[in-house]
């Protein structure tokens, strides 16, 4: 058990392209199990790896209303897309912030579960959009690089002054 760090725009670790795993090891498995913890913790309804610094193509996620069902994807990959679809949407490596973006209605994804099976499954809605913008963290993405130059770098001023107060108010 163990909540781990949650990486804030505009650090550069967000970046990073996280690689395929290989081996669904134990180190995996408990990989996953801290970035559910975390989720939770964060109040979030989808981490990806690349958000607690580690280079792994893992994501975890709970679209339930219960927060009881977790689903935790190795190598997530969407397959095919369909149809454009606008929703508004945050990112815990973005607090606070709210923009609405533009993505694939419909998709077809598959993903390895921790046991080593594929799952293939299609996806709308809410689902289909947090598949998308958990695979884009895993690339090194985020939603606000969907928005206009100007409006993002008003967004990283407001976090980078937002963390410079709290780092002063320790
Ligand atoms: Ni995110």
């Amino acid at each position: 058990m163990a909540v781990l760090e949650v990486l804030h725009f505009p650090d550069a670790r967000l970046r990073k392209k996280a690689l395929p795993v290989a081996n669904i090891d134990s180190s995996v498995k408990e990989l996953a199990e801290h970035m559910i913890e975390t989720m939770y913790a964060e109040n979030g309804i989808g981490l990806a790896a690349t958000q607690v610094n580690v280079q792994k193509r893992v994501v975890v996620m709970d679209l339930s209303i219960t927060k009881s069902e977790p689903v935790v994807m190795v190598n997530p990959e969407v397959l095919t897309t369909s149809g454009l679809e606008q929703m508004q949407e945050g990112c815990l490596s973005v607090p606070d912030v709210y923009e609405t973006v533009e993505r694939a209605e419909k998709i077809k994804f598959h993903y390895l579960t921790l046991e080593n099976k594929l799952i293939e499954q299609d996806a709308e809605g809410l689902l289909a959009v947090c598949v998308q913008h958990e695979i884009d963290h895993l690339n090194g993405k985020l939603f606000i690089d969907y928005l206009s130059p100007l409006k993002r770098n008003r967004i990283a001023k407001k976090l980078e002054k937002q963390e410079k107060l709290e780092s002063q108010a320790l």
